[in-house]
């Protein structure tokens, strides 16, 4: 079977570590992380870069990992890495405020710059937004993080318009409260879990799934949308 090629931002989460767990064994992996430990396997090949330093090559170097590798397409792209300082906005500093756009939002935009010339027809993007683009937390305040995710879901707006003409598809997939790292704290989960439908926080597999639809030829008139994957968050009022 021929080999694809996924790459991805922010594969060592626990949403992007159950993605790795259920992608096809042809699929080959190329991701980013700050992590120098990773190591990489056959399928999955590390570089590091730290996605909130303006100087850092971290494009520069996935693109020469492609380029050393003959790689022609890239089938799946994943942007997944993310951070979050919660706290009211005039709480929060200048370099949190960096922080958080530059991982959210920019590393994104550069990602999809940078493998622009992979993309091809088939080719299918994936950006992993959050429930908090349209509202608030029990967490708290988080305004500069849902500013960013709403820039992430505008950004798979604009660029699937953009680029539908080659083929090539992006999606965004909003996580309600999942049960991970940057998930509810522990404290917060009854709470959170009553404005739930489905009374339970959602697990980073039941995310993961919904990534693989969407990278997967299975969802191939499937562009420009937001999945929300919140087990119906507030459908109570
Ligand atoms: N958990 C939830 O309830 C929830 C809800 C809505 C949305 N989400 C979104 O889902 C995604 C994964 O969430 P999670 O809870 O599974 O996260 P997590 O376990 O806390 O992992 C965060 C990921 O972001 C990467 N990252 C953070 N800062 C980085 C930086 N400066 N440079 C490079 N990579 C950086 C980390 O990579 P390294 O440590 O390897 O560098 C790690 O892979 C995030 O985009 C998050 O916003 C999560």
């Amino acid at each position: 079977m021929m080999e694809t090629w996924l790459v991805g931002t922010g594969l060592t989460s626990e949403i992007g570590q159950a993605l790795l767990s259920c992608l096809e064994p042809t699929c080959r992996v190329l991701g980013v992380s700050r992590q120098s430990a990773v190591s990489s396997t056959h399928h999955v090949t590390w570089v590091q870069g730290d996605l909130a330093n303006h100087r850092e090559l971290w494009v520069e170097r996935l693109v020469d990992e492609l380029k050393s590798r003959h790689v022609e397409q890239v089938a799946g792209v994943v942007h997944a890495a993310g951070v979050v300082f919660a706290d009211q906005v005039t709480a929060t500093t200048p370099d949190e405020i960096d922080q958080t756009l530059m991982v959210n939002l920019r590393a994104g935009l550069r990602l999809l710059q940078g493998l622009r010339p992979w993309l091809k027809s088939g080719s299918s993007v994936v950006l992993v937004s959050s429930v908090d683009a349209r509202m608030q937390s029990s967490d708290g305040p988080a305004a500069i993080y849902g500013a960013a995710k709403a820039g992430l879901e505008g950004l798979a707006r604009q660029l699937a318009a953009e680029w539908g003409e080659s083929g090539v598809r992006i999606n965004a997939v909003a996580p309600g409260a999942i049960a991970s790292g940057m998930g509810p704290q522990a404290s917060l989960a009854d709470r959170i879990t009553g404005h739930i439908a489905l009374g339970r926080l959602g697990n980073p597999k039941e995310v993961a799934h919904v990534i693989k639809f969407l990278l997967s030829p299975q969802s191939s008139y499937i562009t420009g949308t937001v999945i929300r994957v919140d087990g119906g968050l507030n459908l109570r009022y």
